[in-house]
């Protein structure tokens, strides 16, 4: 929520999502009134950033409730089936589940009244959605300082306000510190296979006016060896006990980069990406794509028929090539083990 598009949107009665299948060509919002539209929506990626699918998640769980309060049916186990069906959308971005659990916590001990328990959970899961934009802001806020008055940052993927419920985590430290004052340049890798850097994170960019340069993602290491590059941030869809983080595949070559030419590989997110139970990102459940993400562009082969494919859709950055984690609470610094069980004391 930058103020120049939502990303989704809550009507009371339904979940508005906007199409990031569709961006940059439409603006397109869809609307949703049942679970099963919003796993869907989740799966297809019409919804998609690691907070941006927990909260969306929290708001199917109140349509779950809402469905079983016009058929009259029990919301519990209208509830039960759709955290299910939800929880086994995507599986690497802990939010999802993280979301789901606090919904289910909330519902825990609700009466068997639909219409109390249905309020009581639309308040959870607006919390939820009001919560994500302040550590956004949050996280913007501390991570600012780390970047250089008048520097050029390199991000993957999308971890923008399309990717939460406003604001987002690295490219909100890009626009606190834009916000600031500093003079800060973006380049934006395309993020093959599904473009999320070229569809997305330019789009977000340009609209807020903050400078980009879009590069494919083989050119990345041309221009840290020219040294144009003075920091990397980049978002994160799960991220171990010891500090290890799974991101957007692709990132952990640029982690590679930033340690060979001694450039700060910053990530941020927010505590709801954090999985203190994970000892370490060998853990992390990846998550495998479709074959035809990777033969096909907009919908057009590009490699032979036949070909064997592979379609991890994240890798995982060892916590050692990462110099800072930006919380909400604070940036984290190495030994990551100790600071973020502290974190979660
Ligand atoms: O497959 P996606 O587009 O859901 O992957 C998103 C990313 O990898 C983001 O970098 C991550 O979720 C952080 S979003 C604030």
């Amino acid at each position: 929520m930058t103020g120049r598009f939502r990303t989704m949107a809550w009507e009371g009665d339904a979940l508005l999502l906007l199409d990031q299948r569709v961006l940059p060509a439409l603006e397109s919002m869809q609307r949703f009134t049942e679970p099963v539209g919003v796993a869907d929506a989740i799966r297809t990626m019409v919804v998609r950033g690691a907070p941006a699918i927990g909260v969306a998640a929290a708001f199917g769980l109140v349509l779950a409730v809402q469905a079983a309060r016009k058929k009259g049916r029990p919301w519990r186990r209208s509830f039960d089936e759709a955290a299910v069906l939800l929880a086994g959308t995507r599986p690497t971005a802990v939010n999802l589940f993280w979301a789901i659990e606090r919904m289910r916590k909330a519902a825990a001990g609700l009466p068997d009244d639909a219409a109390a328990a249905h309020s009581r959970l639309e308040r959870e899961a607006v919390a939820i959605f009001e919560e994500d934009v302040a550590a956004n802001r949050s996280m913007g806020a501390h991570g600012a300082k780390l970047l250089p008055a008048d520097s050029c940052v390199l991000t993957h993927c999308n971890a923008g306000a399309l990717a939460t419920a406003g604001y987002g985590t690295a490219l909100g430290v890009v626009r606190a510190a834009a916000a600031a004052g500093k003079r800060i340049h973006v380049f934006v890798d395309e993020t093959r296979p599904f473009l999320q850097g070229a569809r997305l994170t330019a789009w977000e960019l340009m609209k807020d006016g903050i400078p980009c340069t879009l590069i494919t993602d083989g050119m990345a290491g041309t221009l840290f060896a020219a040294k144009k590059i003075d920091a990397v941030v980049v978002g994160a869809d799960r991220i171990a006990g010891n500090g290890d983080v799974a991101n957007k595949v692709g990132t952990y070559g640029v982690a590679v980069l930033c340690k060979v030419h001694k450039v700060p590989f910053f990530v941020a997110a927010p505590l709801s990406t954090i999985d203190p139970k994970l000892r370490t990102g060998a853990e992390i459940p990846i998550e495998q794509r479709d074959p035809s993400e990777v033969t096909h562009l907009m919908g057009k082969r590009v490699a032979p028929h036949g070909v064997q494919v592979y379609n991890p859709a994240f890798d995982v950055t060892p916590a050692r090539y990462v110099s800072a984690i930006v919380t909400e609470k604070g940036v984290l610094k190495p030994p990551y083990p100790g600071a973020i069980r502290k974190l979660f004391r």
